[in-house]
């Protein structure tokens, strides 16, 4: 396959944050309609991978090509969505319906409108369907419930019409029947748009559920493989090389609440 045509390969990449390393020895590729989850404890680096990815960080050893470039290159505006961890809390002086927030993705780099006026609106309209907020499509972002504006944030990136979707804890203060709905949608768009998602989560029971392959994350790659091969939390222990003490001797949150 050519380098063009596979959304994401990391190789020897590691990450410095106030000097530090934060990240280490991290190589792996992301195919095209891949969904990829990645997992691991709080600080194990799974934001500076993303923002590495997304070029907002630079690697201290390295590379990362994103459907062959260099990330932050010209040819990928409009290509890549993002929804950051923070996307849930807009700030509340901002007066901004759905519709207009969704509207932004539609913008390029340059802050003009990359696709003719009947285009985008036909684009905005479906992203906001997809997400199921149509009901609110008028309504002031600050009014919506912290799942809806999640969901607004992510069809914001779907509106961009990017075929490769990165989302950092895209679940948290998400209800439970809002967090179903929107991993079905980002199933659907893997296996019906063919999009590429990479998603960072606490989530393991959600990850494990939608997720097709999982990464577990602790300073390198622990484990990167097909997620019906995904350890239990006990073995995971094994692989960070803690010796259990606890039965929870992990600290990743497992929400089996369970299921019906
Ligand atoms: N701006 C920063 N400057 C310096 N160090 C940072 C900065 N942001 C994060 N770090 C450190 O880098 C490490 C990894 O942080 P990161 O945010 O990537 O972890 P994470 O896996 O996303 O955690 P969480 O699950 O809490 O979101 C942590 O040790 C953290 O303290
Ligand atoms: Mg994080």
């Amino acid at each position: 396959m050519d380098a063009v045509d596979i959304p994401l390969k990391i190789e020897n990449l590691s990450v410095k944050r106030s000097g530090k390393i934060v990240i280490k020895d991290i190589d792996f590729t992301i195919n095209r309609g891949d969904f990829v989850g990645i997992v691991g404890p709080n600080g194990s680096g799974k934001s500076t991978l993303l923002l590495t990815i997304l070029g907002l960080l630079k690697p201290a050893t390295g590379k990362v090509a994103i459907y062959g470039a260099p990330p932050q290159s010209r040819e990928l505006f409009g290509r890549i969505g993002w929804v950051s961890q923070a996307a849930s809390n807009l700030p509340k002086h901002v007066r901004i319906t759905v519709r207009e927030l969704v509207e932004l993705g539609t913008l390029n780099a340059k802050n003009i409108f990359s696709f003719e006026n009947q285009k985008r609106r036909a684009s905005v309209k479906k992203a906001i369907e997809m997400v199921g907020l149509q009901e609110a499509i008028d309504v002031d972002v600050s009014r919506l419930s912290g799942g809806q504006r999640q969901r607004a944030v992510i069809a914001r990136a779907l509106a961009s019409e990017s075929e490769f979707i990165l989302l950092d804890e895209p679940l948290v203060g998400i209800d439970r029947e809002a967090r179903k709905s929107l991993l079905k949608l980002l199933d659907q768009l893997c296996h019906d748009e063919n999009k590429t998602i990479l998603m960072v989560s606490h989530d393991l029971t959600a990850m494990r559920q939608t997720a097709h392959r999982m990464i577990f994350l602790e300073e390198t790659i622990r484990f990167d493989g097909p997620t019906e091969n995904f350890p239990d939390l006990d073995k995971l222990a094994d692989l960070r090389g803690i010796e259990p003490v606890h039965e929870q001797s992990c600290c990743i949150e497992d929400d089996s609440e369970e299921e019906e």
